[in-house]
């Protein structure tokens, strides 16, 4: 599972006619195996371009198309608008927009428009000239500033050969979106930083030492603390993730780099967490020109590399929070309880990066997060968006108790 946030919420999805709609059934299949409970309710127009019986099936939920149901004893419209704790109009046509944007109801997607208490979420998807009509944008202004969300339609070609801004947004961007209306924004002022991924140590201008660090696991706590509202500035070393949306990123290579970048930012934070693999040493010299492969035995004297975390915690103030991680192969709580103490941490997270399914690359990481006063938290094996989800609520949880120190 890769939103937590997501598991076991209801949303209404209402599905308009557009060449974009049957974009609709990915986006349903997409929140199922989120654990959404997905309920559909279809525009005349829109069945047009897909089947309800296919959208039922996908959803595993009756679909409503009609706003008058003789069958049904229930006020249908008010009681689907108020099930919903989010409800997404996905694709939305400039019509739908028009509508909500005058309180016109006239079916039954328009009429549960009318009657939400929810958050609503709109993505358009239209050709370029529609979606720039002024009308439209104006529109779209009326929705926003009634604090309604919209989802701004992706760039390029569309289907009809035009060029311009209109496509439908990939689904992970619409179930960001999604999860991002659905978090509490509970670190809202908050400054967060963190450190991601693995640092290259040259030894001549194309050979490097490093380490397999993906970037996962800095990655998806970055994603989550800004879900959760707060400022947060990644510092990444050379990896290919795309970085969540809102983030801000800063690229390193070396460690010396990410100790520069990092030291700089540092004073200002809130909240940091070292997840980075940085290199412990690096070549003592690093050659000018590639080394030749004619030289049987080459010898590389490596020196060591600044502490970040160590420096970090020598000059943390008493308000901060500073968490980091552990890579161990061997005496896991042993050696991240040295750590810990060594460089002055509020938690560590503590990773037996020997376990499969843990540690450097995968998807999913099993963790026990150490405290100061000896306590053990055990995170058994999950997804690195989870096990972030789990240390963001530590944090939230120190830099509480921090408050009321004060
Ligand atoms: O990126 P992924 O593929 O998702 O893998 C995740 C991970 C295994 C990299 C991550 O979960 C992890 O364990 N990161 C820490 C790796 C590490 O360098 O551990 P360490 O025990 O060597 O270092 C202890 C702490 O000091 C870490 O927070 C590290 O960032 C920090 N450190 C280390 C050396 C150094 N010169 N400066 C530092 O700040």
């Amino acid at each position: 599972m890769k939103w937590p946030i997501l598991k076991g919420k209801t949303l209404v999805l209402g599905i308009t006619g557009s060449i974009a709609t049957y974009r609709a059934a990915d986006l349903t299949r997409a929140l199922k195996k989120e654990g959404v409970d997905v309920h559909i309710v279809m525009t005349k127009n829109s069945c047009q371009f897909i089947t309800p019986l296919t959208m039922q099936v996908l959803s595993e939920n009756p679909v409503r198309v009609e706003l008058f149901d003789l069958k049904s004893e229930e006020i249908g419209h008010i009681a689907t608008a108020r099930m919903a704790d989010v409800l997404v109009v996905a694709p939305a046509t400039a019509n739908i927009m028009a509508k909500a944007a005058h309180g016109i109801a006239d079916d039954y997607l328009s009429t549960i428009l009318l009657a939400a208490t929810s958050p609503v979420l709109f993505c358009p998807a239209m050709n370029p000239a529609m979606y720039h009509h002024p009308a439209t944008q104006e529109n779209i202004r009326i929705l926003k500033n009634r604090g309604n969300f919209v989802l701004e339609p992706e760039a390029g070609s569309v289907v009809c050969g035009e060029e311009g801004k209109g496509r439908f947004p990939p689904i992970e961007r619409i179930i960001h979106e999604i999860a991002y209306i659905l978090t509490p924004k509970t670190l809202k002022g908050k400054k967060v930083l963190i450190s991601a991924g693995p640092t290259r140590e040259f030894f001549d201008p194309v050979r490097f030492i490093s380490n397999p660090s993906s970037g996962k696991m800095g990655f998806a706590l970055a994603g989550v603390a800004c879900l959760r509202g707060a400022a947060v500035h990644l510092v990444s070393g050379p990896v290919t993730l795309e970085p969540p949306p809102g983030v801000q990123v800063y690229n390193v290579v070396s460690a010396k780099d990410m100790y520069d970048a990092v030291m700089s930012l540092a004073p200002n934070m809130d909240v940091i967490i070292m997840a980075a693999a940085v290199g412990d040493y690096r070549p003592e010299k690093v050659m000018s020109s590639k080394i030749k492969k004619k030289l049987s035995k080459v010898e590389i004297s490596l020196v060591q590399n600044p502490d970040i975390l160590a420096s970090i915690g020598a000059n943390k103030r008493d308000n901060q929070v500073v968490v980091g991680f552990a890579a161990e192969t061997d005496n896991l709580l042993e050696n991240a309880e040295k750590k810990l103490r060594k460089k002055r941490l509020d938690f560590i997270v503590a990773n037996d990066v020997t376990k499969p399914g843990c540690g450097f690359f995968y998807d999913t990481n099993q963790v026990k997060i150490l405290m100061p006063g000896g306590k053990v938290e055990e995170v058994p094996r999950m997804s690195k968006q989870e096990v972030a989800d789990k240390i963001i609520d530590l944090v939230e949880k120190t830099l509480k108790s921090k408050k009321s120190d004060e």
